[in-house]
């Protein structure tokens, strides 16, 4: 079927969106009459209805566009390719990974993630950095950001805890209040403002941070064995920070500073790139762990989980067209395949659910046929539906049947084993869960001190915009990591 739609494209028999006309149409093909005026009655008079060309172009104009992304509305991206460099087939048993030097299709989205798609790109923030592999067995998306943690444990928090750092519903502002009554509400959020405070909360463009999966994953090898994985893609071009006062001054000099830096880079043959590397552990790890390795607020140790490296991921292709390219890009982390499986990390099954279920409002219920969301192969039973584009041609509709001899996957089954689950069903708050030792260790060990007066300052001052009674909260909060940060801090807001 597809090499005959093949033959009647080709042969002119079918219309195909991709060719150009070489004069000016309408949406439906019929060239246009004349493109600077529209119809009216005499040189001063109103406008006809039966100007067709002209509500052609404005009802066009008025759909325009999509609703934003409810998070990392501003972002870029651009495509290249993963290709692996080291042998994790005793892992993991994903195509993707199958053989070094394969080669596989990829595009990336780097993202602020409170701001509107108009913001400025060097807001403190973490940033998103999500990638797309078009695999030959379905696209799998690794979405993650450049810091390695998260600020909260439990999914249902998520949109609460977006609430408090998106604007103020009555002022339309943004407002300290908010956001540090949810900090010192849930104190689980103290890694992450270490790291987001810190001189990695203000990368200098995209191409120079690092990148992390951040929830666990599950990797399957050929035998069916599994263990747990954290994803961690280094930037090859080294960390470089922005000062809190630079990055500020760029907000307003050129609020697209880093969409700019990576489109100039490739432009000028300047390809960026990561070394991906994954963390493994075991299940009996897992058990004995002296934290939890399904919760998102730690980091796994790398002298016990040292870094295995697994290939390169180099950005050499700007998108022709943003629209298209990168604000129709759905990137999800249910999109998984054969080999790679979710761990029971509770934010990560919650966004399981929450990426499509955005993406089919966002972009509408086919949006996985748009051709960036496309997947190499496809063949079910799933039909109709706005714009369906690929609707599967007269291929049978139900299954099962007699009619059609497909069989799912063996290789797909037999890397999906069987894995047990047990416990009482409740609601558990996991809010308490050891929320302190990780960031000490942060602020004692992984900082410099130049880095922890940096960090001092930018916190003092994203503090300050809190009415007393919640700085007195966040200096109660920061007491638990170190007595030394709550001293410099109390100093820093003169509060006594
Ligand atoms: C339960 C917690 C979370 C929920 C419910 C959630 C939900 C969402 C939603 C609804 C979007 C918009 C997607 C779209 O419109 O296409 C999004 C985007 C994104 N999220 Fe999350 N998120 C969560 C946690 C996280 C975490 C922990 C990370 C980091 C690993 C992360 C990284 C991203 C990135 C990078 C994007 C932008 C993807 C793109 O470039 O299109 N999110 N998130």
């Amino acid at each position: 079927m597809i090499e005959l739609i093949a033959v009647l494209l080709l042969a002119g028999v079918i219309p195909n969106y991709a060719q150009q006309a070489n004069y000016i149409t309408t949406g439906f093909g019929s060239p246009v009459s004349y493109k600077d005026a529209s119809l009216t009655v005499g040189r001063r008079g109103p406008l006809l209805l039966e100007d067709t060309e002209f509500i052609d172009e404005m009802s066009h104009f008025d759909r325009e566009r999509i609703p934003e992304r409810v998070v990392h509305a501003k972002g870029g991206g651009a495509f290249g390719y993963f290709e692996v460099t080291n042998d994790i087939s005793r892992y993991c048993a994903a195509q993707v990974f199958a053989r070094v030097g394969n080669r596989t299709r990829i595009a990336i989205r780097f993202s602020t993630v409170a701001g509107e798609s108009g913001s400025a790109d060097t807001v403190r923030d973490p940033r998103g950095f999500a990638i797309k592999f078009y695999t030959q067995e379905g696209n799998w998306d690794l979405v993650g950001n450049n810091l390695p943690i998260f600020f909260i444990r439990d999914s249902i928090l998520f949109p609460s805890f977006i609430h408090s750092q998106k604007r103020q519903p009555s002022t339309f502002l943004h407002d300290g209040d908010m956001q540090w009554d949810f900090f010192t509400s849930r104190q689980e959020v103290t890694h992450m403002l270490l790291y987001l405070f810190s001189d990695r909360g203000t990368p200098d463009g995209f191409r120079f941070m690092h990148g992390f999966g951040v929830n666990t994953f599950k990797l399957i090898n050929a035998t069916g064995h599994h263990v747990y994985c954290k994803f961690h893609y280094l930037s090859n071009q080294g960390l470089r920070n922005l000062t809190a006062a630079r990055a500020q001054e760029l907000q307003a000099e050129d609020p697209d500073y880093a969409i700019r830096d990576l489109y100039n880079a490739i432009r000028s043959g300047n390809y960026p790139s990561w070394t991906l590397n994954i963390q493994v552990m075991t299940e009996a790890q897992a058990l004995n762990s002296s934290f939890n390795p399904f919760d998102d607020t730690k980091v796994w140790p790398e002298d016990v989980y040292p870094l295995i490296p697994v290939g390169r991921l180099v950005l050499n292709e700007n998108p022709t067209n943003y629209f298209q390219d990168i604000e129709q890009m759905a990137l999800s982390p249910s999109r998984m395949v054969p080999g790679i499986k979710p761990s029971p990390d509770r934010m990560l099954q919650g966004r399981l659910f929450s990426y499509p279920d955005t993406q089919r409002h966002r972009l509408g219920p086919n949006f996985l046929q748009i051709p960036v969301n496309c997947p190499f192969y496809v063949r079910n039973y799933q039909r109709d539906g706005p714009m369906s584009y690929s609707n599967q041609g007269n291929n049978t509709v139900y299954h099962p049947n007699s009619v059609d001899s497909l069989n799912v996957s063996q290789r797909a089954a037999a890397l999906s084993p069987a894995y047990s689950v047990s416990g009482g069903v409740s609601k558990y708050d996991n809010g308490d869960d050891d929320n302190f030792a990780q960031a000490r260790y942060f602020y004692e060990n992984v900082l410099d001190d130049e880095q922890r007066d940096r960090l001092l300052e930018n916190l003092a001052n994203a503090i300050a915009t809190a009415s007393e009674d919640l700085q007195r909260g966040a200096l109660e909060m920061f007491t638990n990591v170190s007595g030394d940060l709550r001293n410099r801090l109390q100093a820093l807001l003169g509060l006594w």
